[in-house]
């Protein structure tokens, strides 16, 4: 076997993308025992960051060992006991998951489905949790397989009203769009590293709130072999995954530190350089990059002659879907970004498989540098193939955006 030489990829596609270099650097950082205090420390550490990323001050902010899918299962497999109803609404692919994976936990779901490429308004989801009645709403933010953006900011108010359980997955757009936990009121929330992050997939920031965790917390069974004398059993059904289980999982981070799994130190070094990345910069002021890059990067699509997909008006901050012109082979000039330029630019799933090119502007790579160079490798291409536009356009229209014209 070789030495590990992967190409010097640019990711600009819908995440991973390239990482920062610091948190590259924080994952190669030697370990520590799991009880060591230093490292205790550092799960103190990593649960007060995460309050101030996912703003909130939910004591119960943690992370969940796995891709972001593990802190989607976590969520529902704790609080959903077979039979609960749970409302899903669709606006893409990951809306899809949510729904699967609430299917497996047991729920009786229910689904209200939007065009890929448009949202949800408030009363279409407050019509249906009257008609549902769920114990449950899980929602997506921005759905990467669309690009789109659900609005949250009036749905906590509808879910407190009719009592019921308020999740968001705002895996792919935390860091780079709006989120607000507390005053949006959502009660759980989980994310991935491999966005607007900046990081590696393989960790999953959670926050729970106390009304989401007194619910979990009556389905509490600690496990036979560490179980003590003050353990008492909740009195609602035994949590279906053990991995998954947050009771175990909430007194492991906390006081106790009741053993449940090894944690997984790497990722949480760099789960926690990702979070100080961020907080360094600003949660107001990473988001604005984010909106700034992606502006320019949609003018200069726009600039070559390219049609964006969806309601641009719910866009995503760091991901812009493209119609592949008709007359062009999308995955052969994909093929090419990768093989002749070293870019990497997304295809899709589902319906939109084969029509859409999505192409990212997050984390690390949400720079004018990333931008002009994807732009710029971009509109070659589509000029050799026999596209028509104007040598240049993208890369002005870019540019007048970073210079305020645009
Ligand atoms: C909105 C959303 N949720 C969940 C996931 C699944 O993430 P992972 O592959 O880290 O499990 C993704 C990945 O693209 C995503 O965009």
């Amino acid at each position: 076997m070789k030495h590990l030489t992967p190409p010097p990829r640019l990711l600009m596609g819908p995440g991973p993308i390239n990482c920062y270099p610091r948190v590259l650097s924080a994952m190669s950082t030697q370990l520590i025992g799991q009880y060591d205090p230093v490292m205790t420390g550092y799960m103190n550490e990593v649960m007060s960051l995460y309050r101030d990323v996912f703003r909130t001050n939910n004591k119960a902010t943690l992370l969940i060992d796995g891709t972001s899918r593990a802190g989607i299962e976590a969520v529902l497999v704790s609080c959903i006991e077979p039979g609960d109803k749970v409302l899903v609404p669709v606006f893409g692919r990951f809306g899809h998951l949510l729904k699967e994976i609430a299917e497996r936990a047991g729920a009786d779901v229910h689904c209200i489905e939007a065009t890929w490429g448009e949202v949800f308004e408030p009363q279409q989801i407050e019509d249906a949790i009257k008609q549902v009645q769920p114990k449950v709403l899980a929602l997506v933010q921005g759905d990467t397989s669309t690009t789109m953006l659900q609005p949250l900011d009036q749905i906590g108010d509808i879910c407190r009203r009719h009592d019921v359980i308020f999740y968001s997955d705002a895996t792919a757009s935390i860091g780079g769009n709006p989120f607000e936990t507390d005053k949006w009121q959502l009660d759980a929330v989980s994310v991935g590293l491999q966005k607007c992050l900046g990081g590696p997939s393989g960790s999953a920031p959670i926050t729970l709130s106390e009304r989401y965790v007194d619910l979990v917390r009556s389905r509490q069974h600690v496990e036979a072999g560490i179980k003590a004398d003050h353990h008492s059993a909740g009195s609602g059904s035994r949590i279906r995954s053990n991995y998954f289980d947050i009771p175990m999982i909430l007194d492991y981070w906390g006081e106790e530190r009741l053993n449940h799994h090894t944690e997984a130190t790497s990722m949480l070094y760099c789960a926690r350089e990702c979070a100080i990345n961020l907080l360094e910069e600003g949660v107001t002021e990473s988001i604005a990059r984010h909106e700034l890059h992606g502006k320019a990067m949609l003018a200069g699509i726009q600039g070559m002659n390219l049609q964006p997909f969806g309601d641009l008006t719910h866009k995503m901050n760091n991901v812009v879907g493209v119609h592949i012109p008709s007359g062009v082979d999308g995955e052969h000039i994909r093929h090419q970004l990768l093989h002749d330029f070293n870019i990497e630019i997304g295809t899709s799933f589902g319906p939109l498989h084969g029509k859409i090119w999505r192409i990212g502007t997050m984390g690390y790579n949400a720079r004018q540098d990333t931008v002009l160079h994807t732009l710029q490798s971009l509109e070659t291409l589509l000029r050799r193939g026999g596209h028509k536009l104007h040598p240049g356009q993208a890369i002005d229209c870019a540019f007048n955006v970073y210079s305020g014209k645009g």
